[in-house]
């Protein structure tokens, strides 16, 4: 790709550091911003990385040292207005990359006050981000990370945010129903809604990655010296059920599905996440076209999840046993499920397995790190109903 300003929302983040890192290596002009409020959400709820993360201060100046390459920073919310419009105008992206929301549905669902956070936090972000490329950067293009639970599970197949649609004799093309599971879900098929008015009437380009669920603590740039690592959750709210599964098999407590086992999510791997954004970026969205991939490479089932660390962990001598515990959230535990993910593959995407993953980049390292397992923040401590509604 030809060298470009590439401005990363959330750069301190799980995906956001290592994006950071990837195309600055890469030999790209970046810039990070974030307001870190995120480690602010993980002390309030209890819920730290397994391995502390140094400041992205430190990050930035750790990674100048092994590879001589700057990363600019922008510290402040994306929340506020001039903050993001001061951004826009200093910087001036041909490429934004946005992670700068709050990621977890857990949170999301923990009582009134975190539902407004969540969803003020990243529709009226999101709002900023539009509103600052239209008036600075209008032939930027915006690569928004969206997710695969926007749909939820309908008894359909999913399309890539897009359906045409025949109705009474008539037909037209229309975004994707959307069934969404959390108040977090839902910020996200607010910001879809926002994101196609953009483009379709200010002609903003926009790629929305709908992506699963990510996996994975290692990059090649995360490995290119120490403390340029991510982060790692296993908590409840924070943490993904995999994650949880691998920590609790290390710890040798139960792994817990929740429910039956039998829902089915869309996985990829870390290394994927960055490939698929650069492919994004190399192919940009036309003028007016608000474009969505849906980003994942397998499907499994938690049950199918619970499986798969149980049998890697006993190819390391570890014996795990599965528990099912009570489902914490309002979903279907058995579903029809069938998306459709072509985009990504034909644009060049050539998938990372979890199967390559799972015991040598994942649970050797937890166990590298065992000492630091906090066993009291892994069981769910967010219910969807709570007992007295
Ligand atoms: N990790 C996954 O499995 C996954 C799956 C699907 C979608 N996503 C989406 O991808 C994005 C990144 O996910 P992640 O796992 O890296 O999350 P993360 O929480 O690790 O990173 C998000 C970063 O954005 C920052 N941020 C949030 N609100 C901000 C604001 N108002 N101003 C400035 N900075 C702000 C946080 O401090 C944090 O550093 C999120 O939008 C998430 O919803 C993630």
């Amino acid at each position: 790709m030809v060298k470009k300003k590439v401005l990363i929302l959330g750069g301190d983040g799980y995906l956001g550091w290592p994006t950071a890192m990837y195309f600055s290596r890469k030999g790209h002009d970046v810039a990070v911003v974030d307001n870190f409020i995120k480690r602010q959400w993980e002390a309030e709820v209890e819920a730290e990385p397994l391995i502390p993360i140094p400041s992205l201060q430190q990050r930035i100046r750790i990674w100048k040292q092994a590879t001589g390459k700057k990363i600019r920073m922008y510290v402040g919310n994306l929340a506020h207005e001039r903050f993001v419009a001061r951004i826009f105008r200093d910087f001036k992206p041909d490429v934004i990359i946005h992670y700068g929301e709050q990621p977890s549905a857990p949170f999301s669902m923990m009582g009134n006050e975190r539902t407004n956070e969540t969803q003020i936090n990243n529709v009226v972000g999101t709002l900023n981000v539009i509103y600052s490329m239209k008036r600075s950067t209008p032939e930027a293009h915006l690569i928004k990370l969206g997710t695969m639970g926007e749909y939820g599970t309908p008894n359909i197949d999913i399309e890539e945010g897009w359906i045409t649609i025949t109705h009474k004799g008539r037909k037209d093309r229309m975004l994707f129903p959307k069934k969404p599971g959390s108040f977090y879900h839902l910020s996200k098929v607010h910001d879809s809604n926002n994101l196609e008015f953009a483009c379709r009437v200010w002609g903003l380009r926009v790629t929305d990655l709908n992506q699963g669920v990510v996996y994975g603590m290692e990059t090649e740039e995360t490995k290119l010296a120490d403390g340029l690592h991510t982060s790692f959750h296993y908590d409840d709210i924070f943490g993904t059920a995999l994650n949880r599964f691998c920590v609790q098999a290390v710890a040798g407590v139960p792994i817990t599905p929740y429910g039956k086992g039998g829902q089915k999510r869309g996985f990829l791997n870390i290394v994927d996440t960055l490939r698929c954004v650069e492919l994004a970026a190399l192919h940009p969205a036309k003028k007016g076209e608000f474009r969505v991939f849906n980003q994942f490479t397998e499907v499994f089932s938690i049950r199918e999840l619970a499986e798969k660390v149980k049998s890697a962990a006993a190819d390391m001598g570890i014996r795990a046993k599965i528990r099912h515990v009570r489902n914490p959230r309002t979903e279907l535990e058995q579903h029809y499920y069938n998306p459709v993910h072509r985009a990504l593959p034909k644009l060049g995407l050539k998938p990372h397995l979890l199967s390559d993953v799972l015991v040598e980049s994942m649970l050797a390292k937890i166990i590298e790190h065992k000492d630091l397992i906090n066993e009291e923040i892994i069981m769910p401590r967010v219910l969807w109903v709570s007992k007295t509604e």
